[in-house]
């Protein structure tokens, strides 16, 4: 699509583990981002979520499948290709003290990256860490401060500043409020959404809590072994999820405390290893819908109620609705 700002088409990243095993962490991911818009990417537990991050961004390795973000082809990428990724994308990590180099104070990581991408001129660089630090809710005065020397909270929106001035047309945020008390995750939310709408910020917002992918995100794309199994607007697939990977993490959320995020094993059955993905769709052998197709052949993407669902169930048109669908599995 010609609007989008970020295009990922058939990704794969793969490891080679030890005795020459190969881990597909990332296994076939393909989908969209336009400007502006955020992106929730959930799922257990070691289905591939940063590594997904890391290679869009080309912060980690890439196997095979293209990434293109605002024009450049992320794999193959020239110098300068890769030098404008840098200057237009951030990362938002998931522990606030370790993200920051703890030898420089906060001022001075902010100013680093003014400095590197030559955002403003040097006469104009203490005024602008400043106005970031404004912008995230940090008081000025804290610029000369080490992360030792602040609260997780305030080292996050430090991290938040530094990721801003480069002024990015998309971040990826990993977990980026997982380590913070709750009150806290909130300010950093309400923060988010503040910001997304002033600077027209594409989010991926990769998160285990579902409250607050439902608050903060347009879309939300699900995470099983490596692939998406589906993906639509938030509403559609929180009210109406599709697939019964989904299906079964909603299920989950109203027993769950709400702060403390998805149930390590929402299903129960065999737990996933990306070192050994079962033939077929990846999630049969705990789906309680599993039918014989599924043991044998990878579902295609269908699309169903707005979302994109990859599920043999919805692979014949005859039981392409909710209701046929109820009926032949009664
Ligand atoms: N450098 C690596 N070498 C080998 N295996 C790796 C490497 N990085 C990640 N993996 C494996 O790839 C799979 C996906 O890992 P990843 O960290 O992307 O999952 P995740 O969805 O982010 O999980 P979490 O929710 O726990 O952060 C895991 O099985 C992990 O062990
Ligand atoms: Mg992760």
């Amino acid at each position: 699509m010609s609007d989008s700002l970020l295009r990922v088409d058939d990704l794969q990243v793969h490891f080679l583990a030890g005795k020459g095993k190969l881990v597909r962490a990332v296994n076939g991911v393909t989908f969209d981002l336009k400007p502006g818009e955020t992106l929730g990417l959930v799922g257990e537990s070691g289905c591939g979520k940063s590594t997904l991050g890391r290679a869009i961004l080309k912060l980690g390795p890439l196997t095979a499948g293209r990434v293109s973000f605002d024009g450049i082809d992320v794999g193959t990428g020239d110098h300068a290709g890769i030098a404008q990724l840098r200057r237009e994308t951030a990362m938002i990590f998931q522990d606030p003290y370790n993200a920051l180099n703890p030898r420089l104070s906060i001022g001075s990581a902010i100013e680093e990256v003014l400095r590197v991408h030559r955002k403003v001129p040097p006469e104009r660089i203490k005024a602008r860490v400043a106005e970031l630090m404004q912008l995230v809710g940090l008081a000025p005065a804290l610029a000369g401060r080490r992360p030792s020397a602040l609260s997780g909270g305030q080292c996050q929106r430090a991290g938040i500043a530094r990721a801003l001035a480069v002024e990015p047309k998309l971040i990826i945020a990993d977990e980026c409020v997982a380590a913070l008390d709750v009150s806290i995750q909130a300010q950093i939310i309400n923060l988010l959404i503040e910001l997304k709408a002033r600077m027209n910020l594409a989010l991926i917002f990769i998160a285990h809590d579902l409250g607050v992918v439902r608050r903060l995100c347009d879309r939300v794309a699900v995470m099983y072994l490596g692939r998406i199994v589906e993906e639509g607007a938030t509403e559609d697939v929180f009210d109406a999820p599709k697939h019964p990977y989904t299906k079964a993490l909603m299920r989950a959320i109203p027993e769950i405390d709400p702060d403390c995020g998805l149930p390590a094993d929402p299903l129960g059955g065999e737990p996933p290893s990306p070192l050994d993905i079962p033939k077929g769709c990846a999630f049969h052998p705990r789906c309680p819908d599993v039918m014989p197709i599924c043991r044998e052949a990878l579902p295609q993407n269908r699309f169903v109620g707005g979302c994109a669902v990859a599920c043999h169930l919805y692979e014949d048109p005859t039981t392409n609705s909710e209701q046929e669908r109820e009926r032949i599995h009664a």
